[in-house]
């Protein structure tokens, strides 16, 4: 057990009044300046015996939330370990189908108006944004969804991107001093904030598996009724990532109904929500609206990194319960995560604009159009729903070995893509995430066909 020389002097040096056990010179002095300034309250000499005996996460000097242990390695520097010492084909250009990160250009019209804002940097901005923004992102959702438009000032606030806002969210909303621990439900595979917020809110994760059975799509019917009652917030990622899967209106009916019996708060993730194929997906504030239910513990999130290729800017929004986002807006308050003016008037100009998502889509259709077809028999891709992601399943030869299959394909072809299993965990027997990978159609349509083509034939 250590404790830190500089605690241990100070704590000897009040509890005997003389000089530090360690007899350096140095640590002499350090002792006498505490004697001299006086320290109350603090003089047991006991108190070093009791501060080794406690377990290394309490000791003075290393004192951090012990919940930062429980977080889970990130997906990518599993993959980055994953590919330690591996010498791809130098001669082969690297394929790059890991990360969703979008890579098509950001529209003249983001850059001009952050260009035309630049005196925004002369103030600080409000955590509940501008009227502006507010209007633009609740005319945007009433236009897209074609719901009555939600109240700018009590049912829409703009976040930093979905990612601080699904993660503070979670810390702003459960409440652990109950009587049992609280629960998180996600699907699995997931999006791995949801996990993180969970666990360090002090929540328990629950995961509900997205399995072909059921469209890939989470069966609320399997959680069983212990969870029910100690969920305080569920998670939906609709279009999923990295399934691509929609939930239409039979499951929003079957969560809200659950919710509503539960008392829980639905945390609908909808970034992806602009890249889709044939029509548009369905969203939770409008499932909510055909359904004829209100926005009471319904909050959805969207952004702008994905429907705009804009992911540095960092703007999105939340919106629905009035309520909830009244104590998340409190919440954010202190956290300081107002967005820039600056930006909130480029994002004003992006969810004011159509034409340059219509374009972003169709450029994206082209890539899975020409892709699809490619890796239809080797890896048994299909069209997903929505979203730039293949969930493609490897070779039987590999008998659902995604690490193995993703390491031998960059080394082999110099293309990235990410084993299935890091985007999900064992739960209730199986890794939903085994025995595929994900592959996300973001780069040029030369080198996602060049990437297929690699696969299709390494595959063979
Ligand atoms: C499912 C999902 N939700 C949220 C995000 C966060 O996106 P952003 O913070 O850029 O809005 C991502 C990013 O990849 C994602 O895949």
């Amino acid at each position: 057990m250590q404790v830190s020389p500089e605690f241990e002097d100070f704590f000897c040096a009040q509890s005997t009044g003389g000089a530090s056990r360690k007899q350096n010179g140095a640590r002499r002095d350090s002792g006498q300046r505490y004697r001299q300034q006086g320290f109350p309250g603090l003089v047991q000499r006991n108190i070093v015996d009791i501060i080794r005996r406690l377990p290394p996460c309490h000791c003075l000097h290393t004192a951090v939330n012990p919940l930062l242990d429980r977080l889970q390695p990130y997906p990518f520097q599993r993959l980055r370990q994953l590919f330690a010492g591996a010498k791809p084909d130098a001669a082969l250009r690297h394929v790059d189908l890991s990360i969703g990160e979008p890579k098509h250009p950001t529209p003249a019209l983001i850059t001009e108006a952050i260009a035309a804002n630049f005196d925004g940097l002369a103030q600080y901005p409000a955590t509940l944004g501008t009227p502006a923004l507010r209007e633009a992102i609740a005319d945007w959702l009433a236009q897209r969804y074609g719901i009555a438009r939600p109240d700018p000032a009590l049912q829409v606030l703009p976040v930093n991107g979905s990612r601080e806002a699904l993660f503070s969210f979670v810390q702003a909303v459960i409440d652990p001093t109950g009587p049992t621990q609280p629960v998180v439900v996600s699907p699995n595979p997931f999006y791995q904030i949801y996990e993180g917020a969970a666990l360090l809110a002090g929540a328990e994760p629950y995961y509900v598996n997205c399995l072909p059975e059921t469209n890939l799509l989470a069966d609320w019917a399997s959680v069983p009724q212990e969870i029910w009652q100690r969920t305080q917030v569920v998670f939906v990622c609709s279009p999923g990532n990295p399934t691509g899967a929609v939930m239409g209106l039979d499951g929003w009916r079957t969560l809200f109904a659950l919710a509503e019996r539960h008392n829980f708060i639905i945390a609908s993730d909808e970034c992806y929500s602009e890249i889709w194929f044939d029509s548009p997906p369905l969203g939770a504030l409008q499932a909510a609206s055909l359904l004829g239910h209100d926005y009471e513990r319904l909050v959805v999130f969207s952004s702008l990194s994905k429907r705009s290729n804009a992911p540095g800017m960092r703007s999105g929004f939340v919106a629905g319960d009035a309520e909830i986002l009244a104590k998340f807006l409190l919440y954010r308050t202190y956290h300081g995560s107002a967005m820039s003016t600056m930006l909130q008037a480029a994002s004003v100009a992006a969810w004011r604009d159509e034409a340059h998502v219509e374009a972003n889509r169709a450029a994206y259709r082209a890539k899975f159009e020409a892709v699809v077809p490619l890796l239809a028999a080797p890896l048994k891709a299909q069209m997903p729903d929505a979203a730039f992601y293949l969930w493609a399943e490897v070779p039987a030869r590999y008998d659902g070995d995604d690490t193995a299959f993703a390491r031998e394909l960059y080394e082999r072809c110099h293309v990235t893509v990410l084993p299935g299993s890091y985007l999900a965990r064992t739960a209730h027997g199986v890794n939903p995430g085994a025995g595929r990978v994900r592959l996300a159609l973001v780069a040029n349509l030369d080198d996602c066909v060049e990437g297929a083509r690699r696969i299709a034939e390494f595959a063979r």
